[in-house]
């Protein structure tokens, strides 16, 4: 036997009894002729007691930083309590030990916050998985993934694998491709979704299917993309949108409860698509704070009434004048602005100029823009944009796209530097009726908005043969925003082989291309589908902010850097020759 109980059991109940113990060295301290050593496992941390006559073999074999040792001793109350750890109270006074294995000196200090950069951790990442904060978030997600199917499986979910090396699944990104051996000069895809199977298996008749699934998506990363990523991937049959979102909602209200202890009784707000970017500038607004978007001037027209009377450039040519009210945050420094406006300046962000009011507390108001607006005029544009005495009101104008977007970065820069932005609150929402489509610039075509299975709303069936109305077409299709973040999307899918066939030609697929890529869809359909939707939500997204992180990263026991390589294996990497000739690929170099 190993060991009798692990590193983070033993209490003062089991003060006199004699136990083995098994694990990594921590920390040797050497006082004199006695040495402590701290014994760590993935439970914890016991201190260990060396005395005088064990001193002597500690100096002939020293222990160093993450040996595996094995200790036999006794349970004795420590002097010198720590209240900080849950065995603080004990020690263990060594009788007799063992070094299992040696280990060289780690690159980086195993402890709560390391000294390792980056690179260095994803390189040694067996290392940095022994930290107790990557092992507290891998111990996170198993539970999330258990509450998950605890809660599926109460709900009569089916949990049904499908299949890795398929052909491509369209979610808008690239594919990641496999090349076949035994079908030469033809690869595979690896799905960037299980999509097109959930949808068969509804076809199939299984009703209610779910799958905690990896995905591939070879697209630009960022904090919370991963070129692999996990999905909870759910399908219903004889569902409509508001069954999906209770369903769910449900879900999310179980993970919450049973993974953090926070209960949620109210709904999830819902917001529309146009609302969202109206008030907040993009579809997955942070609700944790207010700061909403004012709409000085936008979609062609003046709200702000006082804009009319001012003759000032920037904003008479402005497609789009935008204001957010920062509350409390008039006795901004001039330095501060200047900051914030080189802030906005920023390529990411795209501006060229900030402009401010400052609503003084003692009423008197101060702009940026002084010269062509009078105090009257400030007070005006003050009481629309709803700001009090001591606010600060910031402006941005411009063309309408590009001004919303940076003023939805804004809203929420201000809402971190004002500390809105409580990771332990959370504040998830629906927002419904996104678009059907959306017009890509570069190629110059309808694009479906989340993927073309997507069913439009029945009343707007009529204008799917007119492409002048396709930028009104909305869908039913939904998304779930937790704390500024797009946790999960879903949509009540086409079932019926026409309205597909018509919505690929939307999307310019002609007849025989749909054939070609969806022939088994469009097939299926045919052969009896009931109407169906569903949802999938980002389960490294979803750890991460239940362990009130935003990047994606120390959720995944394994990831990929930026550059979507794997530093520890040094993948990707080049085939030999064999393996090329083997499956016919030339390189072009
Ligand atoms: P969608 O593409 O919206 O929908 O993806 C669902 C959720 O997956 C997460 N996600 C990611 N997480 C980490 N890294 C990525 N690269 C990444 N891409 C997406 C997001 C997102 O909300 N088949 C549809 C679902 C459906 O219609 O049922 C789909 O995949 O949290």
């Amino acid at each position: 036997m190993y060991r009798t109980h692990t590193c983070g059991e033993l209490r003062m109940q089991q003060v006199g009894s004699e136990v083995k113990l098994a694990g990594w060295v921590q920390t040797v301290r050497k006082f004199g002729s006695i040495t402590f050593v701290d014994l760590r496992d993935r439970y914890g941390i016991t201190q260990l007691f060396f005395n005088e006559s064990l001193n002597t073999r500690l100096d002939q074999t020293p222990l160093g930083r993450e040996y595996v040792i094995q200790v036999t001793g006794k349970v004795i109350e420590r002097s010198n309590k720590n209240p900080k750890l849950p065995t603080g109270d004990i020690e263990i006074e060594v009788a007799d030990f063992a070094i299992m294995n040696t280990a060289a000196v780690p690159p980086f200090t195993i402890e709560e916050e390391t000294d390792g950069g980056d690179e260095l951790r994803m390189k040694y990442r067996y290392l940095d998985l022994r930290r107790p904060t990557l092992r507290r978030n891998m111990e996170l997600r198993y539970k999330v993934n258990r509450a998950v199917r605890n809660y599926l499986d109460g709900q009569g979910f089916l949990d049904i694998e499908t299949p890795f090396l398929i052909k491509s699944t369209p979610e808008g990104a690239r594919d990641f491709v496999v090349p076949s051996r035994m079908n030469e000069g033809q690869f595979y895809a690896l799905p960037q979704s299980p999509q097109t199977f959930k949808q068969l298996l509804m076809v199939s008749g299984y009703d209610r299917y779910f799958q905690v699934v990896k995905c591939f998506r070879d697209e630009d990363l960022r904090a919370d993309r991963q070129p692999e990523f996990t999905q909870i991937d759910c399908e219903m049959s004889f569902v409509e949108q508001e069954d999906i979102l209770q369903m769910f909602e449900g879900l999310f209200k179980h993970v919450f409860e049973d993974v953090k202890g926070v209960k949620i009784s109210e709904a999830f707000p819902r917001m529309t698509w146009d609302d969202a970017m109206w008030n907040y500038g993009n579809d997955k607004p942070d609700i944790r704070f207010e700061m909403k978007i004012q709409n000085a001037k936008a979609d062609g027209k003046v709200y702000a009434e006082v804009l009319n009377t001012i003759d000032f450039k920037v904003f008479n040519e402005a497609e789009s004048i935008l204001a957010i009210t920062v509350p409390g945050a008039s006795e901004y420094t001039r330095k501060q602005l200047d900051e914030l406006t080189e802030w906005i300046k920023r390529p990411q962000i795209g501006m060229s100029g900030l402009v401010y009011v400052k609503c003084n507390a003692d009423g008197t108001r101060k702009s940026s823009i002084d010269k062509f607006l009078n105090e009257e005029q400030l007070k005006a544009f003050g009481s629309f944009c709803a700001a009090n005495d001591g606010d600060l009101i910031l402006v941005l104008a411009g063309k309408e796209t590009r001004t919303r977007k940076a003023m939805s970065e804004l809203r929420l820069e201000m809402g971190q530097r004002l500390g809105f932005r409580n990771p332990d609150e959370y504040k998830p929402l629906w927002v419904i009726d996104f678009p059907l489509f959306e017009y890509d610039e570069e190629e110059n075509t309808w694009a479906a908005r989340h993927h073309p299975f997507t069913s439009p709303k029945p009343e707007q069936l009529s204008l799917l043969g007119n492409p002048d109305k396709y930028g009104e077409i909305k869908a039913n299709a939904y998304d779930i925003v937790l704390n500024g973040t797009e946790i999960g999307g879903g949509s009540i899918r086409i079932f019926q082989r026409e309205l597909q066939e018509q919505m690929f030609a939307a999307l310019g697929l002609d007849k025989e291309e749909a054939n070609e890529k969806f022939g088994f869809l469009l097939g299926a359909f045919e052969y009896g589908a009931p109407p169906h939707g569903g949802i999938a939500f980002g389960f490294d997204r979803l750890c991460a902010l239940l362990g009130g992180q935003e990047s994606i990263r120390d959720f995944i026991a394994f990831p990929k850097n930026n550059a979507g390589r794997d530093v520890m294996l040094d993948a990707p990497s080049a085939l030999d020759d064999k393996q090329l000739t083997e499956l016919k690929l030339k390189l072009d170099n």
